[in-house]
């Protein structure tokens, strides 16, 4: 089929890249010129393993384009993937999405385009997009008997493992109110739905996965299941770490607590590791945006809220066990390894790194950082901070007063942590993930601490 996408950012680019690599004929359109020229040169400007590797296998199916006049006119479905980022209030901006809405409407040409909402956008603007492609469209002159349905298709992918979820996802959900555009939607994704397609083979098919169940429903239905689920995702890591701060008191082990009700199929292990807590595009935003529309219905979310204030807290306690381990912060020097917001991106919204440094700036301490892929994003986006980046983890504790694990890349588990306990101050270290073996460490004779 023929596929326009709009934006080619985490979403856009991942989508695009997994339905040309299935065949489809897809163009992906940003209105960034230079992303578009970076593109065509086989640049990717973001960092998502395999990503380069599909692309390639996918280019002869694959168009870049800066052109909604291109783009639009062929195209059977057009994805909306654009960038929904928070407002103060919470709210997400939406000028790029109704921008998008508009100049679809300006071109759609075909007798039936389906129109998908990809973004994660407030409950109701599927109407709202339809509204605004239906005046767009009214108001051309050359206008031909054009239809339109607009369906909302919400994304749950992973950074970091965006092309696993996506050509392995645990379900598809489509909200449409037209049977026609569910249709066709079905008939994109049924090599997903059935498996059908010839895995790569550095994504090979987990043998778990089987059939790919596809849930249609209204469009506000697809709009609300993708905030709850990303709720119910934050506030599983929320609880745990409130857990965990009892844990601490009571000299549990929160890991084997983890561990201990993870294992009821009802709770299911993951989104349980405690820690520094959720960083992020999603999470914070998703959060922000349902109190938001609550708001708007005069109705509260107080469970939703309080994890929103246990995930800031947690970084607080950050700087709480290292005043409690150092009693004075200022003058010291602090390492922090990891800067991404999880390990396998160099996505830095949101991420605890930089509000930690942050507050360790704040009170005057010299901070010195280290991240294996998000250096080059750190000096695009944070090059006004007064940090000291490292070109290893060695070279971070050079000095330092205390280290903090705040991105659990797999490459500090196997540090040589003898040298680096040589080389701190005060060999401390604060593992802001429990991802570190504290029976290695201690044996290497560096003081061994968790959050909780
Ligand atoms: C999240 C959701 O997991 C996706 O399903 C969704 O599609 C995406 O948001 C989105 O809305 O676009 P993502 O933000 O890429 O995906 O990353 P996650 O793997 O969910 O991690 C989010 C944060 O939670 C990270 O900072 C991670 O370190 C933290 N986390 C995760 C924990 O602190 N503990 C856990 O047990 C799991």
């Amino acid at each position: 089929m023929r596929v326009a996408i709009i934006g080619t950012g985490y979403v856009g680019l991942t989508t695009g890249v997994c339905l040309a690599f299935l065949g489809h004929s897809v163009s992906c359109l940003d209105t960034d010129a230079s992303k578009i020229e970076a593109l065509k040169a086989g640049k990717i400007p973001i960092y998502e393993p395999n990503l380069a590797e599909l692309l390639a296998e996918a280019a002869p199916n694959m168009r870049f384009t800066s052109s909604y006049g291109e783009a639009i006119p062929d195209a059977e479905v057009v994805f909306i993937a654009v960038g929904t980022p928070p407002t103060p209030s919470g709210a997400p901006n939406l000028e790029y999405l109704s921008q998008a809405a508009r100049s679809i409407g300006q071109c759609v040409n075909r007798d039936f385009t389906v129109v998908v909402n990809k973004s994660t956008v407030p409950i109701g603007s599927g109407n709202w997009v339809g509204s605004l492609l239906r005046d767009s469209y009214n108001n051309r002159p050359d206008r031909n008997g054009a239809e339109f349905a607009v369906a909302s298709n919400p994304e749950f992918l992973r950074e970091g493992t965006a092309l696993h979820d996506s050509l392995y996802p645990d379900r598809i959900v489509i909200g449409a109110d037209a049977q026609r555009a569910l249709e066709v939607l079905y008939s994109l994704y049924r090599p997903i739905l059935d498996q059908t397609f010839t895995a790569p083979t550095y994504l090979p098919r987990p043998d778990s996965v089987g059939a790919v169940p596809m849930l249609s429903t209204d469009l506000a239905s697809a709009e609300l299941i993708k905030y709850a689920a990303n709720a119910f995702l934050a506030l599983k890591i929320s609880f745990i770490n409130e857990i965990g701060l009892l844990a601490e008191r009571v000299g549990a082990n929160i890991s084997e607590v983890a561990r201990g009700i993870g294992l009821d199929s009802r709770i299911g292990p993951r989104f349980l590791s405690a820690g520094i807590g959720w960083g992020g595009s999603c999470f914070g935003k998703d959060t922000a945006a349902l109190i938001a529309t609550a708001g708007e219905y005069g109705l509260q979310m107080p469970i939703v809220e309080s994890a929103k204030r246990i995930n800031a807290r947690q970084r607080d306690r950050v700087v709480e066990k290292l005043l409690q381990e150092l009693k004075i912060l200022k003058g010291r020097t602090i390492g922090l390894l990891g800067l991404a917001f999880k390990p396998n991106t160099d996505d830095l919204r949101e991420a605890p790194a930089i509000e930690i440094a942050q507050k360790l700036i704040d009170r005057g301490v010299r901070v010195k950082v280290h991240d294996p892929i998000a250096v080059d994003r750190f000096l695009k986006e944070h090059g006004d901070m007064q940090v000291q980046i490292c070109d290893n983890a060695a070279d971070v504790s050079e000095d330092c007063d205390a280290l903090v694990l705040v991105t659990e890349w797999n490459e500090y588990r196997d540090l040589d942590w003898e040298s680096i306990g040589k080389r701190m101050r005060s060999p401390f270290i604060l593992d802001g993930r429990h991802a570190l073996d504290r029976d290695k460490l201690t044996r290497a004779g560096l003081r061994y601490a968790t959050l909780s």
